[in-house]
């Protein structure tokens, strides 16, 4: 598809209890969500496999999800902050202040999900923009995929740093893919007095090759993450 601006089409992703979902299936619940991806090389034009882990974990708790506040940093296209906001979370969907298409990719994921209620800001990380500083508190901070470059890693703790400031029993859920082993955030996180838990993937049924009918996910090492702050009692 295009609209003056670049082609673009459309992914299915259908969520659903326990074996993958099977059109016509009415007997377990599911959410199907559309996700318009850019035939471009940037990293927020399309879906990252981390991404449908991320949504899975926000589909298999989504009944704790109605009225939390949830933002969503380095969207892209958006895919957990949409399915959080499909089932009935209050949503705010932020990628890099200086790329806007990224932003525009919020924007069509949104449209093409009939959600007319989630907000889209512009959000740099490690930044202390006015965007940043008039964001409400949040409850969950979520982000796939944003840890794929050493350089940028302090730059994200920070920003959820900032935010879990605001509240300090805010978590953040974030899924990586583990791209080197000399890769880690621990430091980092001891530095800006966070503490993590690893959560295993087969406890919330993403431990498969194919998820939310999306073949995705397959082979690649992709780990989950629940991030607060270390003197935070839990809630
Ligand atoms: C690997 S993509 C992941 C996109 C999406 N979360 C997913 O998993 O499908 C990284 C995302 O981070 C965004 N990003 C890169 N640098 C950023 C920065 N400094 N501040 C905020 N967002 C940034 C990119 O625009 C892109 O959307």
């Amino acid at each position: 598809m295009c609209e003056g601006g670049p082609p673009w089409r459309v992914k299915e992703f259908r969520f659903a209890d326990g074996q993958e979902a099977h059109e016509g299936d009415e007997r377990r619940p599911e959410l199907v969500v559309l996700i318009p991806e850019v035939l471009n090389s940037q990293y927020g034009m399309y879906v990252w496999p981390c991404a449908v882990v991320l949504a899975q974990y926000l589909w298999f708790h989504r009944r704790m999800l109605p009225g939390k506040r949830i933002l969503e940093i380095g969207a892209g296209v958006s895919l957990p902050g949409i399915v959080a906001a499909k089932c009935g979370a209050e949503v705010t969907l932020s990628d890099a202040e200086e790329l806007p298409q990224s932003l525009k990719n919020c924007q069509r994921s949104c449209e093409l999900n009939n959600l007319l209620g989630v907000h889209i800001i512009g959000l740099t990380w490690g930044q202390i923009s006015p965007n940043l500083l008039s964001l409400p508190q949040v409850d969950i901070i979520l982000a796939s995929d944003v840890f794929f470059d050493p350089e940028d890693f302090e730059d994200v703790i920070s920003t959820v740093y900032f935010l879990m400031k605001k509240n300090p029993h805010a978590q953040f859920w974030t899924t990586y893919q583990v791209r080197s082993s000399d890769w880690s955030i621990e430091a980092l996180l001891y530095k800006w007095k966070l503490k993590d838990i690893h959560v295993p993937l087969q406890s919330f049924n993403a431990d498969k090759e194919q998820l939310a009918s999306s073949l995705l996910p397959g082979r690649h090492t992709i780990e989950m993450m629940i991030i607060s702050l270390a003197g935070a009692s839990p809630t």
